[in-house]
């Protein structure tokens, strides 16, 4: 992802550029900045966060290690989009949450860039404009063709579901209550409970099914049904083109996350330099929006292993994160 994201900035976002790359792998990291960054190769992730030469920092590194970097941004003054899950946990999060109300200035967006998504934004629309009645219910799809072998047994929820929580959150207007985590019979291709199928209750009553299935073997399938009064918003098959021949119509599935959502992540990075440069609030997920989903994921975990509904127990909502893009 962090390879990507220097891409998207050294070549679609006006107004900036990639200053230095920095990667626990140095080989990785010096491909990534003879590609993006002239070669600039930062000592480490602290010396790059607190470079006079960078503005604002992007990370991308594996989940566990994004509280203390952005932690170090905020230290910095510095604007951050941190890659999802902003933390594992929602302690982790609050951390970050304390940090930047001290601050007393908005820093911090989180990667969740499906809100970025056309198609999700067009759904989004067409729901709200209440032309097919109020929304009842949403159904989830998110299946990988696999993950790779250090995927931890909780990783399914706090880092692939996620995904599903905020884009519930960011569809529905709405904030989910309780989770319960029914587990099928699992696939024989590897050792996680996968799939899985999650049920979110939402606090104005809305039910919402989350199909993950981590290792579906045949491609990256994202699809989504909003379930309205009088109607449904369901998001098509976003392949460009299908395929007539010997008798039958198929269309391809992405392998993975990067052609499905390439979209999506540009106009996610090119909001957040727009919205620096012109020192208004980003559209996409904020410090608190991270909280949330990391909170539903912990309940998550906690249904996994009990097998029963569970609340989602949230601190109340500060003042400083109240703006348009959060239910
Ligand atoms: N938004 C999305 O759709 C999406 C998709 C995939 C991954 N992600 C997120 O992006 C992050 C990276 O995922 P990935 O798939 O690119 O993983 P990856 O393993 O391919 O890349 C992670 C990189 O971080 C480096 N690294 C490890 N520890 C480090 C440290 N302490 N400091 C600096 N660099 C370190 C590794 O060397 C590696 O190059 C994860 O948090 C993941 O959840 C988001």
């Amino acid at each position: 992802m962090g390879g990507d994201h220097a891409r998207i900035i050294a070549s679609s976002v006006g107004r900036a550029h990639v200053a230095a790359i920095y990667d626990a792998d140095l080989d990785r990291a010096k491909s990534v900045a003879a590609a993006t960054a002239e070669g600039r190769v930062a000592k480490d992730s602290y010396d790059l966060i607190s470079d006079k030469n960078t503005g604002a920092v992007l990370i991308a590194s594996p989940d566990a290690t994004h509280a203390d970097f952005v932690l170090a941004c905020l230290r910095a003054g510095k604007p951050v989009l941190c890659e999802k899950p902003l933390a594992p946990t929602p302690e982790d999060c609050l951390k970050v949450i304390e940090a930047e109300m001290a601050g007393g200035r908005r820093l911090v967006q989180v990667g969740f860039m499906r809100r970025f998504d056309p198609s999700y934004r067009e759904m989004k629309a067409m729901a709200a404009s209440g032309r097919i009645g109020p929304i009842l219910a949403l159904h989830c799809v998110h299946r990988n063709a696999a993950v790779p072998g250090w995927f931890e047994w909780m990783m399914p929820i706090t880092n692939s579901a996620v995904h599903e929580f905020d884009i519930a959150r960011f569809l529905l207007d709405d904030e989910i209550a309780r989770i319960t985590v029914h587990k099928p019979k699992p696939s024989s291709l590897t050792n996680l409970q996968d799939p899985m199928f999650l049920v979110l209750e939402t606090e104005k009553g809305r039910l919402v099914t989350i199909d993950l299935f981590l290792n579906a073997s045949y491609g990256y399938d994202v699809r989504t049904e909003i379930v309205c009064e009088r109607g449904t918003v369901t998001m098509t098959p976003p392949d460009l083109s299908h395929v007539r021949s010997d008798g039958r119509e198929a269309f391809s599935f992405a392998a993975d996350w990067r052609p499905r959502f390439s979209a999506a992540y540009m106009l996610q990075t090119q909001d957040w330099v727009k919205a620096i440069v012109a020192g208004r609030l980003p559209a996409g997920s904020s410090a608190w929006d991270g909280y949330v989903a990391s909170a539903v994921a912990a309940a998550g975990v906690e249904a996994l292993k009990s097998g029963r509904p569970t609340e989602v127990k949230l601190v109340s909502r500060p003042e400083f994160y109240r703006d348009l893009s959060s239910p």
